[in-house]
C-alpha cells in the first residue's frame, strides 16, 4: 500500500489541485471529508495531512471543522488558508476578518528559512486569496513568514509537526509552492516518493488477479476512448483471455474507428474482442429524430440492448470493467467512504437490466486523467489512443443538427477526418481540448465553377475548444493558416459542403457540443 497524504477538503476550489501537486511529487494523495475519523486515517496509511482552503469563516457557527483528535495522531499537518485558520484555532489561536482582504500576488518575507520554508529565497512571490486571517497566536506557535497585509502568513507549532500557510502553495502563481510542498512531503512527513506509475500498475494488476477467480470472466465495453482503452489494457495484463471486450459500432463513430480499435486490441494486444457492427440498427432508431435528448435516449437504449446480448453469451461473466476516474469518484461524494457506495455508473452501461448482475471493477478510480494517459503509455497503448480528444457517447449524432441519415453521417465523417488530420499535421492536436465539426441543416448559396450552388450544399461549423475540465471552455485562437487549409480541403474534397464557419463561443454560455 502506497504512503498517502490525506487532504481534508474544506470546500476549496483548489482541493483537486492540491491532490495533483502532491502526486506530481510522487506521493499518493486522496481527498477525504473533513469529518474523517482518526481511525479511518490510520487505515489509509496516511503519512501526513493537508487541510485545504475553503469559503467559510472559522468563527461562523456552520463552518466545517474536523475532529480535534486528528491533531493528536502525531501525523504532520499542513493547513492551507482556511485549513491554517482551522488548525490554529483548534490549538488556541484567534482568527478574525483581516483589515484588508487579500487576493492575488503578495510578497512573502521569510522569518525562519528552514524546515517548511527551507530552500526558498526571501522575499518570495505567493498567491493569496483570503478575507480572514490568524490574528494572534498562542506561544506554542512560531511565525515563519509575513506579508505586508498578513503578519502571520506562515506558522509552525513549537512541539508538534503542525504547520500552516495563509497563501496557496498549490497554484502555479506561487512559484515557491512546489519547493514548499516537497519540504513538507519529504523533510517533514518523511515520504519516500513511492507513487510511481509502474508501481501503481503492478498493484492494480495484482488486485484484479486477486478478485477475479480462475473461472470468472470480466466484460469491458470498449469505446475507443482513452479511459476504457487503458482499463482494458490493464485488466488484460492481469487476466489475459478471461477479459472479453465488446465494441459496438453504432454507425455514428469517427471514420475508421472500428478498424483502429480492432488493430489495437485484437491484433496488437490479442484481446478477445467482440465487434458488433450495428450501424443499421442504430440508424433505424434515429430515423426522423431531430431532438437532441431523444437522439441520446435512443442511442443509449439501443446500446444497452446490443451490449446485453453480447454479455449474455460470455459464460462466467461476473465482472464489468469501467473506466471510472478519480474526478468522477470525487464528484459523486468523497472517495474515502467505502468502495461501491458512491459509484457513478458510466452513461452507457448504467441502464443494464438487473438480472445482468455484475460486480464492478474500476482499476482507474484513483487516477486523474493525465495519470491515466501515463498508465496507457506504460501499458504500451499507441499514442493515437492515449492522446485522443474525448468523443461523446452519442457520437456524430449530436454533431449532425437535424435528422441523422447514413449520407449525412458519411459526409461529416469525411469532414471530421480532414479536421483532425490538419490539426495533427499543424502540431495543434495536443494543445486543443476537443476539436470537431458540426453539420448544419441549412443550405447557403455558393458559386462553384461558373455556376451557382444551393440545393444539397451544406454549411459545416468548426468547433475547437481549450479547457481544463470540460465544465468551462474557451474557443481556440488557432492560426488562420490552419483554419484556411482545413476549409479549402473540406470544400475541395467533400461534395455537399460549400461553406465553412468557425465557432467563437465560450462555455458558458454555449456548451461544447452543439446539441
Ligand atoms: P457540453 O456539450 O455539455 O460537453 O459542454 C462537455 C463534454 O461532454 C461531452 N458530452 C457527452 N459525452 N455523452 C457523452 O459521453 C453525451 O451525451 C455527451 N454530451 C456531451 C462533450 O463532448 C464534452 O467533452
Amino acid at each position: 500500500m502506497n504512503q498517502c497524504i490525506a487532504i481534508l477538503d474544506f470546500g476549496s476550489q483548489y482541493a483537486q489541485l492540491i491532490a495533483r501537486r502532491v502526486r506530481e511529487n510522487r506521493v499518493f494523495s486522496r481527498l477525504v471529508s473533513p469529518t474523517i475519523s482518526p481511525a479511518e486515517l490510520r487505515e489509509m496509511n496516511a503519512a501526513g495531512l493537508i487541510f485545504s482552503g475553503g469559503p467559510a469563516s472559522v468563527y461562523e457557527q456552520s463552518a466545517p471543522r474536523c475532529d480535534p483528535g486528528l491533531l493528536e495522531l502525531g501525523l504532520p499537518v499542513l493547513g492551507i488558508c482556511y485549513g491554517m485558520q482551522v488548525t490554529c484555532q483548534l490549538l488556541g489561536a484567534h482568527v478574525e476578518a483581516a483589515p484588508a482582504r487579500e487576493y492575488g500576488r503578495a510578497k512573502l518575507d521569510i522569518i525562519e528559512p528552514a524546515g517548511l520554508m527551507g530552500r526558498i529565497n526571501s522575499p518570495a512571490g505567493v498567491w493569496m486569496s483570503h478575507g480572514d486571517m490568524v490574528h494572534t497566536l498562542p506561544e506554542e506557535f512560531i511565525p515563519l513568514a509575513r506579508t505586508a497585509n498578513c503578519p502571520i502568513a506562515a506558522v509552525r507549532h513549537r512541539d508538534r509537526p503542525v504547520f500552516g500557510v495563509q497563501f496557496h502553495p498549490e497554484v502555479t502563481h506561487t512559484a515557491c509552492g512546489s519547493q514548499l510542498l516537497r519540504n513538507f512531503l519529504y523533510d517533514i512527513c518523511g515520504c519516500s516518493g513511492d507513487w510511481e506509475m509502474g508501481n501503481f500498475i503492478a498493484g492494480a494488476v495484482a488486485e484484479v488477479r486477486q478478485r477475479v477467480g480462475p473461472e470468472d470472466r470480466v466484460i469491458c465495453g470498449l469505446s475507443g476512448g482513452v479511459d476504457s482503452s487503458v482499463t482494458a489494457a490493464l485488466i488484460h495484463e492481469a487476466i489475459g483471455d478471461r477479459l472479453v471486450c465488446i465494441f459496438v459500432d453504432n454507425g455514428v463513430l469517427r471514420k475508421g474507428e472500428a478498424a483502429l480499435v480492432e488493430s489495437t486490441f485484437r491484433d496488437h494486444f490479442r484481446i478477445d474482442l467482440r465487434v458488433d457492427r450495428a450501424a443499421d440498427r442504430f440508424l433505424a432508431q434515429l430515423a426522423g429524430v431531430v431532438e437532441p435528448q431523444e437522439k441520446r435516449r435512443r442511442i443509449g437504449h439501443e446500446f444497452i440492448r446490443v451490449f446485453e446480448r453480447h454479455a449474455r453469451t460470455v459464460p462466467g461473466a461476473r465482472f464489468l470493467a469501467q473506466g471510472t476516474l478519480y474526478p468522477d469518484v470525487i464528484e459523486s461524494g468523497h472517495g474515502y467512504s467505502g468502495h461501491a457506495a458512491n459509484i457513478k455508473l458510466h452513461h452507457n452501461v448504467g441502464g443494464l437490466p438487473a438480472d445482468l448482475d455484475f460486480e464492478l471493477i474500476e482499476p482507474l478510480r484513483d487516477l486523474f486523467k493525465d495519470e491515466v494517459r501515463l498508465a496507457g503509455e506504460h501499458l504500451g497503448l499507441p499514442a493515437e489512443i492515449i492522446w485522443r480528444h474525448p468523443f461523446p457517447g452519442p457520437g456524430l449524432a449530436v454533431r449532425i443538427i437535424g435528422e441523422v441519415t447514413a449520407e449525412r453521417v458519411a459526409l461529416l465523417q469525411s469532414v471530421d477526418e480532414i479536421v483532425i488530420d490538419e490539426i495533427r499535421a499543424a502540431g495543434w492536436y495536443r494543445k486543443i481540448g476537443q476539436a470537431f465539426a458540426v453539420l448544419l441543416p441549412i443550405s447557403t448559396v455558393g458559386v462553384m465553377g461558373d455556376g451557382r450552388s444551393y440545393e444539397g450544399q451544406h454549411v459545416v461549423a468548426l468547433r475547437f475548444v481549450e479547457t481544463a475540465d470540460f465544465m468551462t471552455a474557451d474557443w481556440v485562437h488557432i492560426d488562420y493558416e490552419v483554419l484556411g487549409r482545413i476549409s479549402t480541403r473540406i470544400m475541395n474534397e467533400v461534395p455537399g459542403v460549400n461553406r465553412v464557419v468557425y465557432d467563437v463561443s465560450s462555455k458558458p454560455p454555449s456548451t461544447i457540443e452543439w446539441e
